[in-house]
């Protein structure tokens, strides 16, 4: 088996202390393979991005250990460093800087990390391309829709070649057409460069189109689901739904259009769906 690229071993983190004290993770074991691209859900509160601030050594554990690609974030000599290296963030609101075209804050992380300026302009617009804005590169951010913002922030994300993108409500801010977008570019950045990506969504139809979902509620992880045949998904969430409810729950012919004998099999089917 490959050594994971991210573990973590009884992970909890703790805010404030005595009665106001918030327990953000409590006890979190993680282990996500080289390559995996896997959603975080949950309510709001229940440790999301604290986790996620935790895997980018953002944030420090109170308790346990978090170990990504090989090293214990605990004992690293040069945070800042790993961070450039390894890791690349994308958060909801995208934060580029407003004053540098859309090219220069995807060569910003390059600075000091590659010597040469025409090797960290050609690599930003090998990357611009990558996530289809070449034609925007001398383009500020305000005159980009937020789509657009957030694809250019998801390239900046990959400057250094990081092993892991870490994304916070991506398409958080973003309406649902463009936030299907841009999970559809993580998933073909996943797929093309084998980048591992860990994104928390809200959005149960972006969490399907990963391979992994994961359930936080307060501070743990309560579920652990793979990804199967899309198909399966669909009916899994239509077996979770208000109409699969309904169905479920009311003993005669709750829906005017079916007959008995197709909701019987619609029972059946949701029933078995629900398992
Ligand atoms: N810096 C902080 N100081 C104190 N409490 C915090 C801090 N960051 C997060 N929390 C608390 O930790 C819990 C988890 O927060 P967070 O990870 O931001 O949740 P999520 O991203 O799932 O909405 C919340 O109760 C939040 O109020
Ligand atoms: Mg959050």
């Amino acid at each position: 088996m490959t050594d994971p690229l991210i573990e973590t071993i009884h992970l909890s983190k703790v805010y404030g202390s005595g009665e106001t004290a918030v327990r953000a993770l409590d006890d979190v074991n993680l282990t996500v393979a080289p390559g995996e691209f896997v959603a975080i859900m949950g309510p709001s509160g229940c440790g999301k991005s604290t986790l996620l601030n935790m895997l980018g050594a953002l944030d420090q554990p109170t308790e346990g250990e978090v170990w990504v690609a090989g090293e214990n974030l605990a004992k690293l000599k040069h945070v800042d460093d790993f961070r450039a290296r390894t890791v690349g963030f994308v958060f909801q609101l995208h934060n580029l800087l407003p004053t540098l075209t859309a090219l220069e804050n995807v060569e910003a992380p390059m600075q000091g990390r590659v010597a040469s300026a025409r090797e960290r302009r050609d690599r930003a617009m090998h990357l611009l391309a990558l996530v289809g804005l070449a034609l925007r590169a001398k383009h500020l951010p305000n005159q980009l829709s937020g789509g657009q913002r957030q694809r250019i922030a998801i390239a900046r994300a990959l400057a250094n070649n990081p092993k892991l993108v870490l994304a916070d409500e991506p398409t958080g801010a973003l309406d649902s057409q463009s936030g299907a977008e841009i999970l559809q570019l993580l998933g073909e950045l996943n797929r093309s460069q084998g980048t591992t990506i860990a994104v928390v969504t809200h959005d149960r139809r972006v969490a399907q189109a990963t391979q992994r979902i994961l359930r936080m509620q307060d501070g743990r992880i309560v579920e652990d689901h793979h990804v199967r045949d899309p198909l399966e998904e669909d009916l899994r969430a239509l077996a979770f739904s208000k109409l699969g409810e309904t169905i479920l729950d009311t003993e005669d012919a709750p829906l005017q259009a079916i007959t008995p004998e197709e909701e019987a099999i619609l029972r059946k089917l949701i029933v078995r769906l629900r398992k």
